[in-house]
This record gives structure tokens, C-alpha cells and sequence, in this order.
């Protein structure tokens, strides 16, 4: 069970952006130049929202990109750059990203390089980045094929967590977001696996309470190792199999997979090997694979059996051409491995693709 410590830098805002606004009117005293960053999907159903409770934002530039991961690049870090630049940005300004965890991990990203960084702040309108994307400081865009491997560990100054934006958020993109809660509560331990499951049979809508646990719980982690030495790797389960067939999706796939769809499916290969290597219980291992397949259950893979290995080898976690992976010995019980066996990983692979049947 891990023990959760402050969370100072996010605010909640329950049915109300007052504390929100309060903070932005700060910028305005201080004359300190504000953009807001975000993409066409949040600009057309969330700005209007988020500029009527916070007046404070209403004059401020506003850079707009195209939606999607595949806009996660250097064009946009380009684009964002040239815009603060354009309206004269010094390194007093602030960034404000609203939008997903695309908008969260590119514009921390060109924020923490423009004039050798500026602050940001992080707004997020999906669940997954509520509880993931937009804590923890890891800012980032994809490069040739592979996904996140230019970036910076730079903290947001803060989140503001509002659940109301996920009003608008289409449902494929908030299931998405429920991976990263499953991951969560496998990690915590405690009762959230419980929950979780509660959350996935009943059909019921998520609460603010829920995304507190979840976006706690990785702020906690990573106020511990935020440069991800030692405890912040745990974060990474179901992730190493997961980005190689979101990799894999995005370069083959008519209609690629979402984030959190690639963790899923990753998640499930991951609870394979970690019984197989960490002696995981199997009746748990059983009822968690079940779980994650019936909530996931249109995902299909793609991939074949070997077609995973470029991605896998050029995973950031690995060492010495050692595939790195966060697996459990239990709900509850991290464990971080470094190991060649191919075998294992291609059985755990194997196990994955029989459950989400292929396209
Ligand atoms: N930095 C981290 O620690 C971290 C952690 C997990 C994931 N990520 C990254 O996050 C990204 C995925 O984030 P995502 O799932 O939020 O995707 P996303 O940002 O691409 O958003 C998904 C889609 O939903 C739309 N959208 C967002 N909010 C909306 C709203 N409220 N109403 C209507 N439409 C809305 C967006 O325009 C987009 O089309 C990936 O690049 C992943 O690598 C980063």
C-alpha cells in the first residue's frame, strides 16, 4: 500500500472555477503575459467554459493546433515557439495547456525549452489526463515512430482539475482514460482495486472522487522520484508492451488505437508475465485479464507476434539492450525487471493478441 503525501499543486474544482479564476487574476496584477495552448476539439467545446468562469483569460493569445497524437511532433513545438515569439513571450510569460494529454506533454514541452523554459500551467479536459498526463511533469513529443523520446521532466506550477470539461469528451476517449485508473488501483492496492472493478461492472459514471484517488496516487509517486530514479518507474506498468503496439498502431492502423486502448492491451500481456516471473497470484491474474477484456472488448491488435521488437528495443526504460518492465508480484507490490529472456515477452505478446482478437 502506498502512502499518499500532499497535493498543493493541483486544484480541484468542484462545480466551480472560482479557485481557478483566483489564481489566473494573480497574472493579470502581475501583468504577466499568458497564452493559452490548446487544440480545435477543446478550443470548439471547452474554451467558452473555461473563459466564462475565468474572465481573467479572456484577452490573453490563444495558439490553436490540430487534434491528435500524430500532431505531437516538432512542428508543433515549432508552431507553439513561433507564436510565443511572435507576441513578443518573455521568460516572465505563462503557458496555459487545455486539452489532453497531447496538448499537456507538447506545450510543457516547448515551454520548457522556449528561453530555456517559462512556466506552465496544465488544464486537462480528458480523464486521462486528469489522472495521468498532466501530473507528473513529464513533458514530451513522439519522433520518427517512437513515441515520447524527446522531452524534459519539468513540473507544471499547476493543475487544474475540473471534471465538468469531461462533459464533451466522446466516450471511446474517456474509456481510454480508465486504463490509466485500472493501473492505478493495481498499484495502490489497498480497496481501489475494488473500486475499480465496481467502476468497470456497473456502468456507473466517473466521479470527481475517483479521479482524486487516481491523480493523488501519481502525484504521490512522483513527488517521491520525480527524475524517475527509483519508485516513479512503477508508473510504467503495462507501458513497455503497451507504447510498442500504440507505436506499432500508429504506424499501420487505419484508425490507430488510443493511449490508454495500447495500455490495456499492455497491461494484460504485463500481468501474464508477471505471474509467469513474479510468481503473480493466477485466480487474481484470471479475474483482472477478464476484467480489462470485457471493458476493452472491441480493441483489436493489429500486430503480429513479432512485429513488437523495434519498438521494444528502443523503449526508453531499457538498459544495456535490457528491456525494461514494471511488473507486480501482487495488487499492490511493484517490481522492476531488466531481463533478455524474448521468449517471455513474446508468450506475454502472444497472450495479449488471443484475448483482443485481430483485425
Ligand atoms: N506526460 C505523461 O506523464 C503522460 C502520461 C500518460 C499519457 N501521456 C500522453 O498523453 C497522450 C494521450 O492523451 P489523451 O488521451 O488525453 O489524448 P488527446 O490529448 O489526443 O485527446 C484526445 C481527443 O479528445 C479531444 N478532446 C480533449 N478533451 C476534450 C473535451 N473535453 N471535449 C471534447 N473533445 C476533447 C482532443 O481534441 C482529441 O481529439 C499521449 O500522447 C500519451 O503519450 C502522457
Amino acid at each position: 500500500m502506498i502512502v499518499l503525501h500532499g497535493t498543493e499543486n493541483i486544484i480541484y474544482c468542484s462545480g466551480s472555477l472560482n479557485a481557478a479564476e483566483e489564481y489566473f487574476s494573480l497574472f493579470k496584477k502581475t501583468e504577466t503575459q499568458v497564452f493559452i495552448l490548446t487544440d480545435q476539439n477543446v478550443y470548439r467545446d471547452c474554451y467558452d467554459k473555461l473563459i466564462k468562469e475565468c474572465p481573467s483569460l479572456s484577452d490573453v493569445h490563444v495558439i490553436i493546433l490540430e487534434a491528435g497524437e500524430k500532431n505531437k511532433d516538432f512542428k508543433s513545438v515549432s508552431l507553439i515557439i513561433e507564436s510565443l515569439q511572435r507576441y513578443g513571450a518573455d521568460r516572465t510569460a505563462v503557458l496555459i495547456n487545455f486539452g489532453g494529454g497531447m496538448i499537456c506533454d507538447t506545450g510543457g514541452f516547448a515551454a520548457s525549452v522556449y528561453k530555456r523554459g517559462i512556466r506552465f500551467v496544465n488544464i486537462p479536459t480528458t480523464l486521462l489526463a486528469m489522472v495521468d498526463a498532466a501530473i507528473g511533469g513529464k513533458t514530451g513529443i513522439n519522433f520518427g515512430d517512437v513515441k515520447n523520446v524527446i522531452g524534459t521532466f519539468t513540473h507544471p506550477e499547476k493543475i487544474i482539475i475540473d471534471i465538468r470539461f469531461l462533459e464533451t469528451l466522446p466516450g471511446r476517449q474517456l474509456r481510454s482514460g480508465v486504463a490509466e485508473m485500472i493501473k492505478h488501483a493495481l498499484l495502490l492496492g489497498g480497496n481501489e482495486w475494488n473500486v475499480i472493478k465496481e467502476l468497470l461492472h456497473s456502468g456507473r459514471k466517473i466521479n470527481e472522487n475517483d479521479i482524486r484517488t487516481s491523480a493523488d496516487f501519481k502525484n504521490a509517486v512522483v513527488s517521491e522520484d520525480f527524475h524517475e530514479q527509483n519508485k516513479r518507474y512503477i508508473l510504467n506498468f503495462g507501458h513497455t508492451i503497451g507504447h510498442a503496439f500504440e507505436s506499432f498502431s500508429i504506424k499501420n492502423d487505419p484508425i490507430p488505437l488510443l493511449h490508454g486502448e495500447a495500455i490495456a492491451a499492455g497491461m494484460v500481456a504485463e500481468i501474464f508475465l508477471s505471474s509467469k516471473i513474479f510468481s503473480f497470484p493466477e485466480e487474481k491474474a484470471r479475474e483482472i485479464t477478464e476484467q480489462i477484456a470485457d471493458y476493452f472488448h472491441d480493441i483489436k491488435l493489429s500486430a503480429g507476434d513479432n512485429d513488437l521488437s523495434e519498438f521494444l528495443v528502443s523503449d526508453k526504460k531499457n538498459k544495456n539492450q535490457r528491456i525494461g518492465f514494471s511488473l507486480l508480484s501482487d495488487i499492490g507490490n511493484p517490481k522492476k525487471i531488466f531481463f533478455p529472456e524474448k521468449d517471455d515477452i513474446i508468450s506475454a505478446i502472444r497472450f495479449s493478441l488471443n484475448i483482443f482478437s485481430r483485425r
